[in-house]
């Protein structure tokens, strides 16, 4: 090599070590940012659940595997089969017509088989179902195919805020509305000249559009921050559930990668330097829920298999986080989406952003906004919005749907913008933190005192039961909720959502029979414990048997 050619070499080859390293150190960053766990880790976490093996326990194991003593063993598989006798009795018409049509329904199959830990599944498919139908509801309440009058706990996933005649209520009004207009699609009704006004009123933004879920609602928000943006990838955070568009759940239940999403630890210093030097940071989505349990997914009692799960809302801490997040989107042109779907009008009038006092680029609404039918919403800055860009003509950011501003739904979110407004829903609001905040309290207080291994945690109307003693048996705690007539959703214990319509006298009720449920599920013996019976020996034990069936 002559001189000259190396010494234009030298420099070129320091520029490219330095550009090298400079890769590696985003790369660290970037790695330190995710949480430690599977979540953090979608690919990670895929391949790892791609290995484990199906497996179950024998009737010897079934009641025995947490190696109680026999005569323990035998009061559990007494209290089971004396529940399944009494589900056998009481949901009778409900089961059977579930059994006529569970093989035929995806869905149904599904939920039904997550519903505890799979080694537990079969006996309590055969025994502890209560059917999937329903024929009525009324107040509070629920009631199937047998005439069961339950207290319902799971809010219809997030949908009922204010109370089933309030939905019923909006759902006539808006059937009678646009009775003269019917199907007609593409145009407009009238009456989407009134919710735009209270949307962009209610969520301070300037534009909305209308989408007929969340999921599409979620999707169309990220499809436009990249498109303004022109930068590629989205952030979440970890645990938080977006809908089940691939971007936005790129771990488990999704068969590809995601190659454009980056999943952070939430309240994590790391994850806003992250924040503050990539360049190919699109938007922030932000689920408020995860005050609840932040890095924690959404808590279901299939994967209830020891007692470790823990929620619990620290307000102060995570509108810290927030006005944190929201510094660092604005000083780096990042776009910030609070997604609202779950939250948007059951913590406050003004959703998310008005409790925790921090604004949003974009904001997503579905679930309640609907009055009782599917919707998905998305209200934004002016600029975000746009769909074209005024120099480019053909350059566009693309999103149609043929539902989209449906008349009925239009209509029915015209009666629930309308109606929250009377002083009876506003009144709902009122100290309705501190409400929900008491209402907790004094029941975790009551299962203190009574020695039961039982918390819950709550964000508002939004609660969670927490384990405070080692068990393999806190999934059995759904079905004898279910048995004082408390109807859970598929997800079980992790997930308990009341309307806000919910009287003291009604949580009242609740309240004894969540007692009641708890003490007879004590009385079988499913919280027998012992010193060896800890998390951390539960966890080995299942590590060991996986492996012992995978290899
Ligand atoms: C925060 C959040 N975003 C999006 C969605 C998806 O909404 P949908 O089920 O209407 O598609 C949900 C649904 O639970 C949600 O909770």
């Amino acid at each position: 090599m002559n001189e000259t050619l190396a010494l234009a070499v030298i420099p070129s080859g320091a520029a490219a070590l330095t550009a090298s390293v400079l890769k590696l150190k985003k790369r660290l960053e970037l790695s330190k940012a995710k949480h430690p766990s599977l979540r953090g880790h979608s690919r990670w976490a895929r391949r790892v659940a791609g290995q484990v093996p199906f497996y179950e326990y024998d009737d010897a194991q079934y009641f025995r595997s947490d190696d109680a003593p026999a005569e323990v063993a035998e009061q559990r598989r007494a209290g089971f089969m004396r529940l399944g006798e009494l589900f056998e009795r009481r949901f009778a018409k409900t089961r059977t017509l579930t059994a006529e049509v569970e093989g035929s329904i995806s869905d149904q199959q599904f939920t039904s088989a997550y519903r505890v830990p799979f080694q537990y599944r079969r006996l309590v498919k055969q025994h502890l179902g209560a059917g999937a139908f329903v024929e009525s509801s009324s107040g509070v309440t629920v009631t199937d195919l047998d005439g069961n009058q339950d207290y319902d706990l799971a809010g219809s996933y997030g949908v009922n805020v204010f109370g089933h005649d309030f939905y019923k209520d909006c759902m006539d009004a808006a059937a009678q509305r646009v009775r003269a207009l019917g199907p007609v699609l593409g145009s407009y009704h009238p009456v989407v000249a009134y919710n735009v006004k209270r949307l962009r009123e209610l969520s301070g933004l300037d534009e909305v559009s209308f989408h007929m879920s969340g999921t599409e609602a979620v999707m169309q928000a990220v499809r436009l921050a990249r498109y303004h943006t022109r930068r590629s990838h989205l952030i979440r955070f970890c645990g938080a559930y977006h809908g089940w568009w691939g971007d936005v759940q790129p771990g488990i239940g999704n068969p590809t990668p995601a190659h454009e999403t980056y999943t952070l630890k939430d309240m994590d210093r790391d994850a806003l330097r992250v924040l503050r030097r990539r360049k190919d940071i699109a938007c922030v989505l932000v689920n408020p829920l995860q005050a609840l349990h932040p890095n924690g997914a959404a808590p279901g009692d299939s994967t209830l298999l020891d007692s470790s799960r823990t929620a619990h809302v620290d307000r102060q801490a995570y509108t810290a986080w927030l006005r944190e997040l929201r510094e660092v989107c604005t000083a780096r042109g990042i776009v910030l989406i609070f997604d609202e779907v779950f939250v948007g009008f059951r913590l406050a009038p003004g959703g998310a952003q008005e409790y925790f006092g921090v604004r949003a680029d974009m904001v997503t609404y579905g679930k309640t906004l609907g009055g009782g039918f599917p919707v998905g919403v998305v209200c934004g800055r002016k600029d975000l919005m746009k769909r074209y860009r005024d120099d480019r003509p053909s350059d566009i950011c693309f999103a149609r749907g043929t539902f989209n501003a449906h008349p009925t739904v239009m209509a029915a979110m015209y009666e629930f913008l309308h109606r929250i407004e009377a002083p009876e829903i506003q009144r709902l609001y009122q100290g309705l933190d501190q409400t929900w905040n008491d209402r907790a309290e004094r029941l975790n207080a009551r299962l203190r005192g009574e020695g039961l291994p039982v918390q819950v945690a709550n964000l508002s109307t939004i609660w969670t039961v927490n384990y405070t003693q080692p068990s393999r048996y806190n999934w059995m705690l759904q079905f004898y909720l279910r048995a004082q007539g408390l109807r859970l959703s598929w997800v079980g214990t992790g997930r308990f959502i009341f309307s806000l319509d919910y009287s003291d006298a009604d949580f009242q009720a609740v309240a004894e029979r969540f007692l009641a449920a708890a003490q007879a599920m004590k009385a079988d013996g499913f919280w027998w414990s012992s010193p060896a019976l800890t998390n951390k020996a539960i966890k080995r034990r299942i590590l060991r048997e996986m492996l012992r069936h995978r290899f």
